[in-house]
Parts: structure tokens; sequence; C-alpha cells
């Protein structure tokens, strides 16, 4: 399906239209708990079945059974094919699909492609100067004092910009590219008689988008002057809160190691990287947005904020975490020593105390806990009031488990017992908007695959493994590790096991983007597996039964297949065939 659209848009449409956002054009949603509910657009209903998760980013109606990802309803409700869902999407957010688009959406793209272009151009333009030009040895003695390689400045195609008014306006005149593109990409300023240049006597770090894309620049200062950094002005192309600095070099890495850590600025997430710390992004100095955290939860829920410890980084940081928080990210807050922000703490101390401070990053609601005490000072007369901010929290966390811990923390933190807090938390969630109806079908849908069902051990095993494997991509990893070749019996399983070993090793890859490749009724199972909550808190511990069940089922129908052989044999008289067989059952029988 839609084999014909350069993955490439696909991504990027894909993760620019949060399902929530686009469906909300179309259906009043209600925000349950992680979900958002609505009455279903598919099917007549009064109670409301329809249900959004923006972790996964998918819907699914447990009246009607329709699921899928974003593009699914979009055909759904539009009553179109893929192609021109993605089509219809890709006209909501801004991005172009080729064949047949609309005038509107032709001109942005040509406008993108500028945009791009001109922008590629100016990096490799600001790039040359850096490494060669005699103007910029100042640049250079700089970025040289800050412990940069010239192998990390060429990693991140770091420039200068002359001093004088026209460099780059010339520069681009003798490429082709006229003042006025250079106005409308940013890189030039109108001013009363003459343009001139935006950027002047200033190192330049070119911001890609998480393609690759040059989409925008900081530009900062050699030394104290004001104002320290210059950005390309926010414009449709280029906006501090969609874009996270180095994602496009870090996404691999953020997948790999499970784990992404988000820091404020450039040189952090530069030295991060000179550092080996791939994983690490940087936010621009802006508070989080939605559209951060939704780039960032492709690639890993687990996310570490390491922001300078000054005031105002505490106030951003507290900001954007709930936002993460409603996408399923798992936060932890790294607190380095005040006045230290990464770049520095990384250079004077090392890899090593780094990743000690990696390890000892504690959990939101014990970051919050701390900001709170510090707020209130003494704690045996503001109890209450520290609890009301640690308590929206502790509701949001999912993990039985992981909540237990967290009342215990901040029961220890308040001296008061862990019931105290136990009930305060009950009134609190018992205050919020009612679960209602929709959890309701949620549970009684509950066990409908992996424990319900007719199924026998070994199927609950496959739709109990292929789940683990929905949720967590590392978990894939493990069982090809395991398990040789697409060993699923059941159809729908070895069929989506089959999609996701051609596709999860794709940067952008999401469980969500399984939709597209499967039949109707498969999409439906998809949607409802995805929807059911994961079986157990201790995911290795099923993984490792769940494999087991499988191989043992392997085993004794392997044996089953040498009975059957040694009865052959017996039958033929083959004496030496049935002694290497028997000798062949006994190795299969041992456990
Ligand atoms: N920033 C900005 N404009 C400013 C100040 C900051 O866009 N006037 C953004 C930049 O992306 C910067 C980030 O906020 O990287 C963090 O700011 P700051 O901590 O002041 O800068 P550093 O990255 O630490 O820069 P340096 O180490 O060179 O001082
Ligand atoms: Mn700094």
């Amino acid at each position: 399906m839609g084999g014909y659209i350069p993955e490439e848009i696909l991504e990027s449409i894909r993760l620019r239209a949060d399902i929530v956002q686009v469906i909300s054009g179309y259906v009043n949603l209600q925000k349950r708990g992680r979900n958002y509910v609505g009455t279903c657009p598919f099917h007549q209903e009064t109670d409301p079945s329809f249900t959004v998760t923006p972790e996964k980013q998918i819907f699914y109606c447990f009246g009607c059974h329709n699921g899928g990802n974003v593009f699914k309803f979009i055909m759904l409700q539009h009553q179109v094919s893929f192609p021109e869902a993605v089509k219809i999407l890709g006209e909501k957010v801004g991005v172009a699909v080729p064949e047949g688009y609309s005038p509107k959406v032709k001109e942005r793209l040509r406008r993108g492609e500028k945009v791009w272009r001109i922008n590629a151009l100016a990096r490799d333009y600001f790039h040359a100067v850096l490494m060669e030009h005699p103007a910029a040895a100042a640049a250079r003695e700089y970025l040289a004092g800050r412990g940069l390689t010239p192998e990390i400045i060429k990693r991140f195609g770091l420039g200068f910009a002359p001093g004088d008014w026209d460099a780059l306006i010339k520069f681009m005149q003798n490429k082709g590219v006229g003042v006025r593109d250079l106005v409308e990409v940013g890189l030039a300023v109108q001013g009363e008689r003459k343009a001139y240049d935006r950027f002047r006597s200033r190192l330049m770090f070119p911001i890609a988008d998480i393609q690759g894309k040059v989409v925008g620049f900081g530009g900062r200062v050699l030394g104290d002057g004001t104002p320290k950094y210059l950005n390309t002005p926010e414009t449709e192309f280029f906006s501090k809160g969609k874009v996270l600095y180095g994602l496009d070099r870090a996404r691999q890495h953020i997948r790999e190691a499970g784990y992404a850590i988000i820091t404020e600025g450039y040189m952090d997430a530069i030295t991060a990287h000179q550092f080996g710390i791939t994983n690490t992004v940087a936010s621009l100095g802006t508070s989080l947005t939605r559209e951060h955290g939704r780039l960032l939860v492709n690639y890993a829920r687990e996310i570490i904020i390491a922001y300078d410890a000054d005031a105002a980084g505490v106030a951003a940081t507290i900001r954007g975490l709930d936002i993460l928080q409603e996408l399923g990210c798992r936060i932890r807050v790294l607190s380095l020593p005040e006045g230290k922000d990464p770049d520095e703490f990384l250079r004077k101390r090392g890899v090593e105390a780094w990743r000690r401070q990696v390890e000892t990053a504690v959990s939101l609601v014990e970051f919050k806990l701390q900001v709170a005490l510090e707020k209130y000072k003494n704690v045996s007369t503001s109890k209450e009031a520290v609890l009301e901010e640690v308590l929206p929290s502790l509701a949001a966390m999912n993990g039985e488990l992981e909540k237990n811990e967290a009342i215990k923390l901040v029961a220890s933190r308040l001296y008061t017992s862990y019931h105290a807090v136990a009930e305060q938390l009950r009134r609190f969630s018992n205050n919020q908007p009612k679960i209602g109806i929709n959890s309701d079908k949620i549970a009684k849908n509950k066990h409908n695959i992996i424990r319900k069902n007719r199924i026998n051990f070994g199927e609950r095993a496959e739709y109990g493994l292929l789940k683990l494997m929905l949720e967590d991509t590392s978990v894939i990893d493990s069982v090809t590790g395991a398990l040789p070749g697409n060993f699923f019996r059941d159809s729908f399983c070895n069929k989506v096991y089959e999609i996701m070993l051609n596709i999860y090793k794709h940067p952008s890859y999401a469980s969500s983007v399984l939709f597209d490749y499967l039949e109707e009724e498969h999409q439906q199972k998809l949607g409802m597996l995805l929807m059911e909550p994961v079986p157990g808190e201790d995911v290795e511990g099923m993984m490792a039964g769940y494999i087991n069940a499988i191989k043992r089922r392997q085993l004794l129908e392997y044996r089953d297949k040498l009975i059957a052989a040694l009865a052959e044999a017996e039958k033929s008289g083959n004496r030496e065939e049935m002694v290497r067989i028997l000798h062949e059952i006994k190795i299969a029988e041992k456990p």
C-alpha cells in the first residue's frame, strides 16, 4: 500500500500529524486518563467507544472495532484510498505529496525546497569560511579554545559568517540566488534602502530537521556581545518549538540506547556527541512542546532532561514535562551543579562523572518533590501544599510498581505514612474527570487476545510476545536472537512479524506504521492488541516465558516428527536409521 509515495514523505506527514489534533477536527474528544474518547464516527452509538491514544498514535473503537493510525482514520472518514488519505493529511500539515496535488501544496513544496536548498548552500558557505578564510581565524581559535575538534566541527557543519554587510548576499548572487529569496529564508534583512546579511561576525550553527534538511541557523557572537544568539526568524519552515537540534544525527542512537537526553543548548548537544554520548539533542532554550515529544517518542520513551540548574531552566523544565508524560514518556531529570551546563560539566569532569549523573537522574515525581520542598522550605507546615504539587504526577504514572515506589518516596520525604499519601492520591484521582464507560470497555476487552481467546498456551505465547514487541523494539532484537526465522503459526502474528522484521530498523518505525501494510481484518486485530494493556510488569520475565513456551512447542513438534520417522524406519527394517533417530529423540527430549 502506498508504495509509490516516497517513504520520506509519509514519514514527514506522520511526524507532523498528531493523531489527537487531526481527529479533534472531526470528533469531539474528551480526555480520559491517558486516552481521548468520543462517539465513534463510523457507527451509531450514544456511549463513547471511540478511543484515541496519543502515546501510540492510534485510534480504536471498542464498538465497531475499526482501528488504525492517522492515515487509516482519514481513509475511513473521507472514504478514500491510502494515497488520497496521505494527500489530504499532507495538505493539513503542510507536506506536499508528489502527483496531482493542489496548487496550494505545490506552491508550498516549491518554497520549502527553496528554503532547504538555500540554507544548504549557506551552510556550506559558512562552513568553508570557518575552515579556510583568514577572517575566520578568531572563530577557529574560539572553537578550539572551547575544545571542539575539527572533526566535530565538520560533523555538525559549523560555520562562520563574515563581518561584512553583504558577504552572503554576494556569494548567493553568484549562485543565482536573489536577495528577495534570502530575505524570505531569513538569511538577509530588508533595510530602508538595501538588504543586508542577517548574520555577521557570528559562529553559525545550522539547524536541521529530523531528515537532515537545514531549516534554519543559530548564530553566536564570538565572546560576550549581545545578543548572544541570533536565530533564523520563526516561519512556517522554521520553528524552535518543532525542531530538536541534533535529532537527525541522534535518532538512531536514541533507539539503540533506549533513551534520549535533552539538553538546552547547541554547545551542550555538540559536546555530548563529541564525547560519544550520541543520543543527545538540544531544545534550543525553549520549553518542550508536544511536537518535541512526538518527535522523540518514535525513538524512545525514556527521556532524561539535562538542563542548567538555574531557576529559569527549572521552570522551563517543569512546564514541558507534563506534555511528555502525556505522550507516554518516562522522564528523569538530571540536575547539574548550579551554574554548570552539560557542556562545561563534560569538559571539566569527563564522561565517567557524566554517566554517574545520568544513572542518578531522578524521576519526575522526585524532581517535583525536590522543587516543591525547596519552594516551601518548612516541610512540617506545608505538607499539603507540597503534596498538591506532586499528586498530578503520581496520578499520571501507569506502572503499579513504579507508582508504589513513588508513593513510598513521597511519604518518606514528607515524614508521613504510605497510607496517608495513597489516600490523598485516591481522593485526588476521584476528583478527576470520571474515567467512565470507556475504560470499562477497555477493561472488558482487556484479556481478549492474549489471555482469553480459545487459544492454547503456544498461541497465547505468540500473542504475548507480539504485544511486547509492539511496545518496545528492543524486544524485537532479543526475540530474533532467541528464535530464528518467522516462527509464528498464527497467521495474524506471522504477518505482523514479517512486516515488523522488514521495517523496524528504519529510524522512523513506530508500531502504528504497521497498519499501512495490513489487510482490514488484521488491522482490527492489531488495533485491539495495541489497545490492551501489557499483561504484566516484568517484561524480561514475560518475554523469557513466552520464548520458552514457543521453543518447547517447536521441540515437541520435532520429537513427534522423529517418532513418525522412527516408525517409518522400523517398517522398512532400517536398523541403522532407527538407532540414529533414537539418538536424536533422546537429545530432543532433554529439557
Ligand atoms: N538561545 C537563543 N537565544 C538567546 C539565548 C539562548 O536562541 N539569546 C538558545 C540557544 O539555542 C542556546 C540555548 O538557548 O544554545 C541555551 O542558551 P545558553 O545556555 O545561554 O547558551 P549555551 O548553549 O550554553 O551557549 P554557550 O555555551 O556558548 O554560552
Ligand atoms: Mn554553555
